[in-house]
């Protein structure tokens, strides 16, 4: 039985900042961002979104009618969750209006948890065919203002649905994880913002990919030229790039320019975004289905990395007319509202976060779907538009 990823679909917030104009504000050169770390555009998240109305608008996008009866299982993936007992899972499938007989679920592990959740969703459905499961990777990446990280940031979810005879991508049996305990990107549980030792990060990702790279040949004997295209975990889009150098070093054959250009197909969505944590792996497939020429049959190697730190590499095969089964991100993209530095700073601090209090936002002018309406006796309010 074929068991993989049968629709995809993508959301992040209305509004984003151009990196040149946050390089002029702080005084470095725009090549910097744009080339040295290949980010061009960043999500700006208004007070009014967070990772619950983020996650349920992506869903919004993928479920028919039809469809969300068949969910019987709901996985979100985050590393910025909006509490530390009640599962973000409950509030979407709430939104969603789906039934009451689900199981819902939040997990954990950096940038990480979302494949988890999908190889956990593939085992529901090889134990019981019926299984439809929705995973979604829902995240809003904070560094903080005036840090190296800054230009990293970003927010928006993948929403996945995992079923038996999928429409796009058929996963395939072998997969291999490892994991280390790293203190390379954390975030205690009374803080808002990352705590990154980020040139470290860079390193442990590097390395863990070609610890999975290397343990997956010699479990399966493939090797590059198996591979039509690889997708990496984009916190920027260079980190990409620099795994995959890791990897080719100077060659220059067929198949390393293949890879090459199908890697720069997928890191053309993530750089308009930013750094979406859980989802940024999944936002660069579906970049590199919507820009690139792949075929059916072709097969797709996905590295997945969270600090702290897990790594895991794993493969699928893509269906016939997997084009069919996503929502059009380019389109989406270019209809979003661009902010000024000052706004985004503005809108930064707006942010929920830890604030106890009881708030009422504006949500007049935000054009998602579902909205957070603001917080009262430490409970936050969610509206379906
Ligand atoms: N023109 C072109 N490139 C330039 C440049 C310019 N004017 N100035 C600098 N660069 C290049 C650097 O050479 C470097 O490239 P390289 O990494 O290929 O060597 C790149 O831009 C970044 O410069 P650097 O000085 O290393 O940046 P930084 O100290 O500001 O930190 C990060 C960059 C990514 C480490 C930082 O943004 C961060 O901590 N991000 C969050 C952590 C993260 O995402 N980790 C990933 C693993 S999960």
């Amino acid at each position: 039985m074929k068991i993989g990823i049968d629709r995809m679909a993508f959301a992040t917030t209305n509004d984003y900042l151009d990196l040149v104009d946050l390089a002029t504000a702080r005084g470095v050169d725009p090549n910097k961002f744009t080339i040295g770390i290949g980010q061009d555009r960043q999500a700006v998240v208004p007070a009014s979104q967070d990772i619950v109305t983020l996650g349920a608008t992506a869903a919004k996008k993928l479920l028919t009618p039809e469809l969300a009866k068949r969910v019987s299982t709901v996985i979100v993936a985050t590393e910025s969750g909006i509490d530390n007992s009640k599962a973000s899972a409950i509030y979407i499938k709430h939104l969603l209006g789906l039934d009451d007989f689900t199981r819902t679920v939040e997990m954990k592990e950096a940038c990480y948890s979302a494949t988890a959740g999908i190889q956990f969703a593939k085992g529901l459905v090889a134990l019981n065919p019926q299984e439809t499961v929705l995973v979604i990777a829902s995240d809003i990446a904070r560094y903080g203002l005036n840090t190296a990280g800054e230009v990293t940031q970003g927010a928006g979810a993948v929403a996945m649905l995992i079923s038996r005879d999928p429409h796009i991508l058929s996963l395939e049996e072998t997969t291999v994880s490892y994991t280390k305990d790293v203190m390379d990107f954390w975030r205690p549980v009374y803080a808002s913002e990352a705590m990154v030792d980020g040139k470290y990060s860079t390193n442990v990702y590097i390395d863990f990919f070609k610890q999975t790279f290397t343990r997956y040949q010699q479990i399966t004997g493939r090797d590059l030229a198996d591979f039509t295209a690889i997708a990496f975990h984009l916190p920027f889009t260079k980190m990409g790039k620099k795994a995959l150098d890791a990897l080719l070093a100077d060659r220059n054959d067929e198949v390393a320019d293949r890879l090459r250009q199908h890697l720069t197909e997928s890191q053309a969505f993530c750089r308009q975004v930013g750094n979406l944590y859980t989802g940024s792996l999944y936002l660069g497939v579906m970049s590199l289905l919507q820009n690139g020429q792949l075929k059916a049959g072709d097969r797709l190697g996905l590295f997945s990395y969270g600090s702290g730190a897990e790594g895991e590499f794993y493969t699928g095969i893509l269906e016939p007319g997997y084009q069919n089964y996503m929502n059009n991100v380019k389109e989406d993209l270019a209809n979003r509202h661009q902010v000024s530095v000052a706004e985004y700073e503005e809108m930064f601090n707006g942010q929920l976060g830890m604030n106890a209090d009881d708030v009422e936002f504006d949500t007049r002018n935000d054009p998602l779907p579902f909205v957070l309406k603001g917080q009262k006796n430490h409970q936050r309010l969610y509206e379906r538009k």
